[in-house]
């Protein structure tokens, strides 16, 4: 068991050029891809976690608020079952709604660790302050890193409980959420528990809303990535040239954002050794956001080698909990 100094730590895996370096090469990937693409991973700077949280609290956002009520109802059910030295968390943001989770572990008594990880650093620093406060006695060891290159840094703690909550899953296309849950299996052991936030599938109108909400808040954090390439690879995309796009592929039961050229226009991306040629109503993926059913989580995990244990919806069925563990064999 690694020993962890108390009560708060937090380890930074995202620093200098390597970093730069990665999202010039993403970037130029994604741009080239069918369709033009730019990774939502950029998304989370500091000004985009603060337009994301903005988001959670909108009245069209439903997610966040669905999620809460679960736990509020659940949380000590589900720390019943996991029984948890440690909780990680991935994409851990806020940190708001764990709070629950955290309270459960210390009502029950055996949680002594709380693993936050999430590649944006501010968000990070901002959200696990509190937590030594508010938590006495809990060792807050935080992590920033990217989902594909440093989930083999999170220290193993005694019993997990991985949380991966807000849907952030229905970030990965088909293929990358079965191989990101994959890598996950081989940090967890016998005992070990998966705590998956997933949205379920639902009427048009209502995704509709809540990824083009009225007061135009994810329309700003959508943009906000074009700031980001501009300050970090030295683009210049005037991000009022584009146009915030919400699309509901009922077929693959899916909501993607994308950014749409509001005129014909040259981009330069320096950091990246690329000018990107635009005509008007070019459209680029921000963002894809899955929908799921209990079976289409069920085959999801059992392909990763995880079982479903136990599903907990909200009360209008809008989201919902996946408690998961290894499955044995
Ligand atoms: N779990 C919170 C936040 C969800 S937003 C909630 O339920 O409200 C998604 C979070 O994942 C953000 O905090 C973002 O910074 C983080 N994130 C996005 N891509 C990531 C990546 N590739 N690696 C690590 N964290 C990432
Ligand atoms: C973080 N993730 C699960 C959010 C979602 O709903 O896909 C990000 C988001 N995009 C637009 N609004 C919120």
């Amino acid at each position: 068991m690694t020993t962890v100094p108390a009560p708060l730590t937090l380890a930074v895996h995202t620093l200098g050029r390597d970093r730069r370096r990665r999202m010039a090469e993403d970037v130029r990937r994604a741009l080239g891809g069918e369709p033009p693409e730019l990774p939502c991973r950029y998304l989370y700077d500091e000004r985009g976690s603060r337009l994301f949280d903005e988001i959670t609290h909108l009245p069209e956002y439903y997610l966040t608020r669905a999620e809460r009520e679960i736990l509020e109802a659940e949380a000590d059910r589900i720390v019943g079952v996991a029984r948890p030295t440690s909780i990680v968390e991935l994409g851990a943001g806020s940190c708001e709604k764990t709070r629950l989770l955290l309270a459960a572990g210390r009502r029950g008594g055996g949680l002594r660790y709380f693993v936050p990880f999430d590649i944006s650093e501010t968000a990070l620093w901002k959200a696990v302050w509190p937590l030594v406060e508010e938590f006495q006695g809990l060792c807050v060891y935080g992590l920033v890193g990217d989902f594909d290159d440093d989930l083999h840094r999170i220290p193993r703690l005694g019993r997990q409980l991985v949380l991966f909550l807000g849907s952030t899953i229905g970030n990965f296309d088909e293929v990358e959420r079965v191989s990101f849950l994959r890598r996950l299996r081989t940090i967890m052991t016998g005992g070990d528990h998966l705590l998956l936030g997933v949205d379920l599938v639902k009427d048009a109108g209502l995704l509709r809303a809540a990824y083009d909400d009225v007061s135009g808040v994810t329309a700003e954090f959508n943009r906000n990535l074009l700031l980001v390439l501009n300050r970090e690879l030295g683009a210049d995309f005037a991000p009022e040239a584009f146009e915030h796009v919400a699309r509901v592929d009922g077929r693959r039961q899916r909501v993607e954002m994308f950014l749409r050229s509001g005129r014909d226009q040259v981009v330069r991306i320096p950091g990246a050794d690329l000018e990107v040629r635009l005509r008007a109503g070019d459209m680029i993926r921000t963002e894809i956001s899955a929908k799921f059913t209990r079976a289409s989580v069920a085959e999801m995990l059992r392909e990763a080698g995880l079982a479903l244990r136990a599903w907990f919806t909200d009360e209008r069925q809008r989201f919902a909990l996946a408690l998961a563990a290894p499955r044995q064999g």
